[in-house]
C-alpha cells in the first residue's frame, strides 16, 4: 500500500504541470565557484644542508631548488583548480562578507542534493528539511526572546533529544556536506536557507531571506515543550503559535505546509501522509479536511484520523481543528478556494517564522528572493 502510494506521488510529481525536467534542471545548475582550500600557515625550518645549498653558491643546488620550485606551484595550480583530483572536496572560498550570489551558490546546492537523493520516503528530502527549519525557528518565546532560527541549538543533545525534533537528523545529516563545502555559511543560515530551497523547489511560493544567524552553544538549547502536542486541542495551538506572536490567519497558513511529507510511527508515532502528492505544494491540505470524510483510525498508535474513501491519507488532531474552530475554519475555506491567496499568506507567515529572534544587520526591504532551479 506504501509503495503503491508512493509510485502514485511520483508519477503525480512527474506529471506536475511545470515541466521540470532533470535536463533542464541539471543546466540550470551552475557550478561552484573555481575550487579553493584554506591553507593553513605552517613555519617552514631549513635544515643545515639545505641552508648550504642556499647560501654556498651551489649553482646546482640553485637549478634543482628552481626547477622544484616551478614543480611545485604547477601543482599546486593544478590543486587549486581540482582539489578533488587530490582527494580533497571542493570547497569555496574563505568568503570575509558573502553576497547574494555567495547564498544563490548555496542555494544551488542544497537544490542539486534535493534533485539527486531521490531515494527518500516520497522521493524527496524537501519535507523533513522544512521541518527541520520549522521546528529551529519555531522554539521562539516573544516574552523572553528566547529561541528561534539564531543559534542553530537542535545540533546538542539536550534539544536534538527533544521528542518533537525525532527523525529530524536526517534532514541535518542530509545539509552536513552542503555546510562543508560552504564552510563560511552558519548552520543556522544554513537550514533556513535549506527551508526556503525546500519549500521553492516543492513548487512552493518564493520565501524572501536574509542571512545573519549566529552560531550559539549548548546553552542556548531551548527546553521541552516549545514545539506543539499534535494530540491536542484550538486552545493548544493558539498557546503555542501566540507565544511566537502569531495570530490565526497564520497559524492556518503555517499549517498548509502539512500538504507535505508524512507522519512516522517512528517518530512522533502517527503514521502515514496528509494528501497525495506529498513533495508538491498545493493547497490540498485545505481541500481535502473539507471535501474528505474523516473518521478516527482503528489502530494501536496515538489517535489520528483516517479518510472515509481510500483509508491512506491522515490527519492529525491538531489538523482537524481547523474545521472545527469557527475562526481557523474561515482560513481553511479561503486557502482551499484560492491557492494565490494561501500561497501569499504561507509565504509571509513562514518569513516571519524563519526570521523569529534574529538581531539582523540588513533591513526587511534588503531581503533576497532566491532563483529556483527551474526558473
Ligand atoms: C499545530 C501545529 C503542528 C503540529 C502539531 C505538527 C505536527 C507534526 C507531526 C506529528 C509530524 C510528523 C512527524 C513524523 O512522524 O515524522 C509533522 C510533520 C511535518 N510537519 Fe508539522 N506540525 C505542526 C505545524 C507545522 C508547521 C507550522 C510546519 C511548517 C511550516 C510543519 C511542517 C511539517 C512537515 C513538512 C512535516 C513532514 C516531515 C516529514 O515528512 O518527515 N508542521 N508535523
Amino acid at each position: 500500500m506504501a509503495s503503491a502510494s508512493r509510485s502514485f506521488t511520483r508519477a503525480l510529481r512527474t506529471a506536475a504541470p511545470t515541466f521540470r525536467t532533470t535536463s533542464t534542471r541539471s543546466a540550470r545548475f551552475v557550478a561552484p565557484q573555481q575550487a579553493f582550500r584554506q591553507q593553513h600557515q605552517r613555519r617552514g625550518y631549513a635544515s643545515e644542508e639545505s641552508a648550504k645549498d642556499k647560501y654556498e653558491g651551489n649553482p646546482n643546488g640553485m637549478l634543482y631548488g628552481a626547477g622544484a620550485l616551478a614543480a611545485a606551484a604547477a601543482g599546486y595550480g593544478i590543486y587549486l583548480m581540482n582539489p578533488e583530483l587530490f582527494g580533497q572536496s571542493k570547497k569555496t572560498p574563505a568568503i570575509i562578507s558573502p553576497k547574494f550570489e555567495d547564498y544563490q551558490n548555496v542555494y544551488n546546492a542544497i537544490a542539486k542534493r534535493l534533485e539527486e537523493h531521490d531515494d527518500y520516503d516520497d522521493g524527496s528530502y524537501g519535507p523533513v528539511v522544512l521541518r527541520l527549519a520549522w521546528h529551529a525557528s519555531g522554539t521562539y518565546d516573544k516574552e523572553t526572546g528566547t529561541g528561534g532560527s539564531n543559534g542553530a541549538t537542535m545540533r546538542f543533545a539536550p534539544e536534538g533529544d527533544h521528542g518533537a525534533n525525532a527523525g529530524l537528523k536526517a534532514a541535518r545529516d542530509f545539509l552536513q556536506p552542503v555546510k562543508e563545502q560552504f564552510p563560511w555559511i552558519t548552520y543556522s543560515d544554513l537550514w533556513i536557507l535549506a527551508g526556503v530551497a525546500a519549500i521553492q523547489e516543492m513548487q512552493g511560493p518564493k520565501i524572501p531571506y536574509r542571512p545573519g544567524r549566529a552560531d550559539r552553544d549548548v546553552s542556548f538549547c531551548t527546553p521541552d515543550g516549545r514545539l506543539p502536542d499534535a494530540s491536542q486541542g484550538a486552545s493548544h495551538i493558539r498557546a503555542i503559535f501566540g507565544r511566537m506572536g502569531f495570530g490565526d490567519k497564520e497559524m492556518v497558513a503555517l499549517s498548509g505546509a502539512h500538504a507535505l511529507g508524512r507522519c512516522h510511527t517512528d517518530r512522533s508515532g502517527f503514521d502515514g501522509p496528509w494528501t497525495f502528492s506529498p513533495t508538491t505544494l498545493t493547497n490540498d491540505y485545505y481541500k481535502l479536511l473539507l471535501e474528505e470524510k474523516w473518521s478516527w483510525k482503528k489502530w494501536n498508535g496515538p489517535k489520528q484520523f483516517e479518510d472515509v474513501k481510500t483509508k491512506s491519507l491522515m490527519m492529525l488532531p491538531t489538523d482537524m481543528e481547523l474545521i472545527k474552530d469557527k475562526s481557523f475554519r474561515s482560513y481553511t475555506e479561503k486557502y482551499a478556494r484560492d491557492n494565490d491567496a494561501f500561497f501569499k499568506d504561507f509565504s509571509e507567515a513562514v518569513t516571519t517564522l524563519f526570521e523569529l529572534g534574529v538581531p539582523f544587520t540588513q533591513s526587511e526591504d534588503q531581503r533576497w528572493v532566491f532563483k529556483s532551479s527551474f526558473d
